[in-house]
């Protein structure tokens, strides 16, 4: 397919130039946007009489089909074209004759492609929210029927204090509900129409460019042209959600991989999410979480990629800018199939209710409690704590723990014990009693879920 530049040169484009230039093969994912792009431009030119208001009409129309013809596979997009735009004002020419050349009046591929990546991602933008918030709902199915699951929490890897298995993933919703606000952020400020930007001038046509803003859905339109046909930063900022998106898939994977070791074994991911070693028969490997866990690194690349081709281009369009539609097109997708792989295996995970149990009943989760019951008997905390670490100790020389260590050694170390400490430390009253907004209990963990179900309602 020619070229739309044609008129200045004299020799045939070398083949290892078109192969380099083109972008054909990762813009054709925008026919839509971009033919949806013609055909408002070329309304807005008929409207304010630009063209005559007949040829608008046809372009129009041969826009529509060109649209359904690709749509139904009866029109195949040229591969060997320098880009999508080429490929579309070629064909509609090469349908229409001379009207099809009207098309591109007022206009320059450098604000048509800066508006395609606008109307590509915010139809991603829109995929990628449904998808989180399935995540969301799920997790939060998870976790109603996890109320009761007491398991220890960490820090420093080092069981710490007892929660349940729902708070501990309700943390995941609270990240994934920060996801949702800045894809929302991202989407505010992608949501503005480049068209009218032209080249880098804008033009000396009297065009309308609220209206083809407005026909495309757009909250407004740019008001600078050499920004117009040059931003990125709504790439960038897609890609720096999409990154962090990717930050808590990963640390998300990370618990899931650990819990599944048979250190571990708080989960039980289901065999349609799993997978085995060609030779250890008895492995069963979370390779869906190791893989998003993997993945998270590509999205990041994408990001420091984007950021690397912007940094460093004097205005206005430069040709370094078509690298970002591989970089975001890429971040986009790989969130996408990390999304759809991750969310039916959490959703079909089996939880091994009795060995966070187990796990939660050694490690002296509940000494804060021990120390707590001491304050409420009136000794001061710091006191209350030292008195602990010294049960604990105790516990460790004679391998028993809080809860069976007898009363008489209680008291021995401090007097004020009574009998009611083991119901003091019995891990669900450790867990009813964080009642706190954010905290394990069965009302704050409820909260949680219901705060969380009306984020994405
Ligand atoms: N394929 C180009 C890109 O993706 C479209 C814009 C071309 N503009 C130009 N002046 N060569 O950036």
């Amino acid at each position: 397919m020619a070229q739309l530049w044609k008129g200045r040169f004299k020799k045939e484009l070398a083949k290892e130039t078109n192969d380099f230039n083109s972008s054909i093969r990762f813009d054709c994912r925008m026919f839509e946007e971009d033919i949806k792009g013609s055909i408002a431009h070329a309304t807005m030119l008929g409207a304010c009489g630009i063209i005559d208001k007949t040829e608008s009409d046809k372009i129009i129309s041969g826009l529509e089909n060109i649209l359904n013809d690709i749509k139904n596979g009866s029109l195949e997009i040229d591969m060997q074209a320098e880009d999508i735009h080429t490929f579309i004002e070629g064909e509609l020419t090469e349908r229409l004759g001379q009207t099809g050349k009207r098309l591109h009046t007022a206009r320059s591929r450098n604000d048509q492609v800066a508006l395609d990546i606008r109307l590509t991602l915010r139809k991603e933008i829109e995929e990628i929210k449904e998808k989180v918030k399935a995540l969301i709902s799920v997790i939060c199915t998870k976790a109603e029927e996890n109320k009761s699951t007491i398991m220890p929490g960490y820090t420093h890897l080092q069981r710490a204090q007892p929660i349940t298995f729902a708070h501990h993933i309700m943390a995941y919703t609270a990240m994934l509900c920060r996801d949702l606000g800045r894809l929302d952020d991202a989407e505010k400020r992608m949501n503005i129409c480049p068209l009218g930007s032209g080249a880098l001038a804008g033009t000396t046509y009297p065009l309308n460019r609220e209206m083809t803003a407005e026909q495309l859905g757009f909250d407004g339109i740019t008001l600078n042209s050499l920004d117009g046909v040059s931003d990125r930063d709504f790439c960038i900022e897609l890609a720096a959600a999409l990154s962090l998106i990717m930050v808590h898939l990963s640390r998300f994977s990370e618990e899931i991989i650990m819990w599944c070791s048979w250190e571990f074994k708080f989960v039980e991911l289901d065999d349609a999410f799993s997978t085995g070693s060609s030779i250890m028969p008895q492995k069963k490997n979370p390779d869906i979480a190791e893989l998003v866990r993997g993945k998270s690194g590509r999205v990041f690349g994408d990001l420091t990629a984007l950021l690397t081709v912007m940094k460093g281009i004097a205005l206005a369009y430069n040709k370094d800018m078509q690298e970002d539609k591989e970089a975001i097109f890429d971040a986009v997708d790989t969130v996408k199939m990390c999304l759809t792989a991750f969310t039916p295996m959490i959703d079909t995970m089996t939880v091994l209710k009795d060995n966070m149990r187990n796990a939660a009943a050694k490690g002296f989760i509940n000494a804060t409690d021990c120390a707590d019951y001491l304050v409420g008997k009136g000794l001061p905390f710091r006191d209350a704590y030292k008195a602990t670490g010294e049960l604990v100790a105790l516990c460790i020389d004679k391998e028993l723990t809080l809860e069976t260590l007898p009363l008489e050694e209680y008291r021995n170390i401090c007097g004020l014990f009574d009998e009611n400490i083991y119901d003091a430390i019995n891990l669900d009253t450790c867990v009813a009693g964080r009642t706190v907004v954010g905290g394990p209990s069965h009302e704050s963990v409820e909260k949680q879920i219901e705060a969380a179900k009306q984020f994405i309602s």
